[in-house]
């Protein structure tokens, strides 16, 4: 018998999607874990496996125009299908607007944007045979930019988008397609994040971190596994009928209807 069902998750080497893949690892078959750091994959699949799927490792750099393509051929040739497609790998630059290079605008959209697309696109035939599910991953940037992070804000708003074009196609072929918005959470990117805002704030990393939760308005940072219990409903069968959306997950943050 054939495998039942098949998710991608990139980034899932680290922080968020990392959490996802040992959340989804409850309700697929098998688990296609993406990003370009191998041991540490190895070490995501060696926590799903015990948790009863399969996982299959790809390390790739994302921005490679060859990469998405990879990933969906092995994915179909080892297991047949693909049900799910979870695009969270991401590293825009956190650099000035009126600092940042065009090199630099390039190589944050390369991944977070042109990777996701590629991954969707390729895996849009197979998803459509399984009426299945993608979603993207953006960031609450999106909905107040700074000029601090500007990349991050734009590029996350153009994720939003993105999602939603990918969704009006989907209620045609049978895919939903949906992004999710999360605010501060305590990954490995989220300190790298300080490493640049504690200074121009005039605090030390680690003040920052304390008072950050209190100067954007929530009680306490998000953490990895919430975003992936809400990134797990999404592509359950429960949110089916759920398309276009763009979700907020960020404890408060943003206070705009
Ligand atoms: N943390 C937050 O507060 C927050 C808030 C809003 C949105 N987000 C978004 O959530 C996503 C995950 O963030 P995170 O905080 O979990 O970050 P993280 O811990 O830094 O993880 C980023 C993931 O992306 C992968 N990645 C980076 N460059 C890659 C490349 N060129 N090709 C393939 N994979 C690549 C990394 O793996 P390798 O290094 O092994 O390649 C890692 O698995 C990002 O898109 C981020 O923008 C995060």
């Amino acid at each position: 018998m054939g495998i039942k069902s098949v998710a991608i998750v990139t980034g899932a080497s680290h922080g968020i999607g990392k959490a996802t893949a040992i959340r989804l690892a409850r309700d697929f078959s098998a688990l296609v874990l993406v990003a370009r750091d191998a041991d540490n994959l190895e070490k995501t699949a060696n926590e799903v496996r015990p948790l009863g799927a399969e996982a299959m490792v790809r390390a790739l750099d994302l921005r490679d125009p060859e990469a998405a393509g990879t990933v969906i051929a092995d994915t179909i040739e080892h297991f047949g299908r693909i049900d799910a497609l979870l695009n969270i790998a991401g590293a825009v630059p956190q650099i000035d607007l009126f600092e940042m290079t065009d090199a630099q605008w390039d190589d944050g959209l390369a991944l977070k944007f042109h990777g996701a697309r590629r991954l969707t696109i390729s895996a849009w035939e197979a998803l459509k045979a399984s009426q299945g599910s993608v979603v993207l991953i953006s960031g609450s940037a999106a909905l107040d930019p700074k000029p601090g992070f500007a990349a991050v804000a734009a590029i996350n708003a153009a994720i939003i988008a993105l999602a939603k074009a990918f969704a009006e196609q989907g209620i045609k072929d049978g895919i939903q397609v949906n992004s999710v918005v999360p605010g501060p959470v305590m990954t490995g990117r989220r300190q790298s994040f300080f490493e640049k805002w504690a200074p121009a704030h005039n605090l030390t990393v680690e003040d920052a971190i304390k008072k950050f939760p209190e100067e954007v308005g929530i009680s306490r940072y998000g953490k990895p596994e919430e975003i992936a219990g809400l990134l797990a409903y999404l592509v359950s069968p429960m949110a089916k009928w759920m398309t276009g959306a763009s979700v907020r997950m960020d404890g408060g943050e943003i206070k705009t209807i």
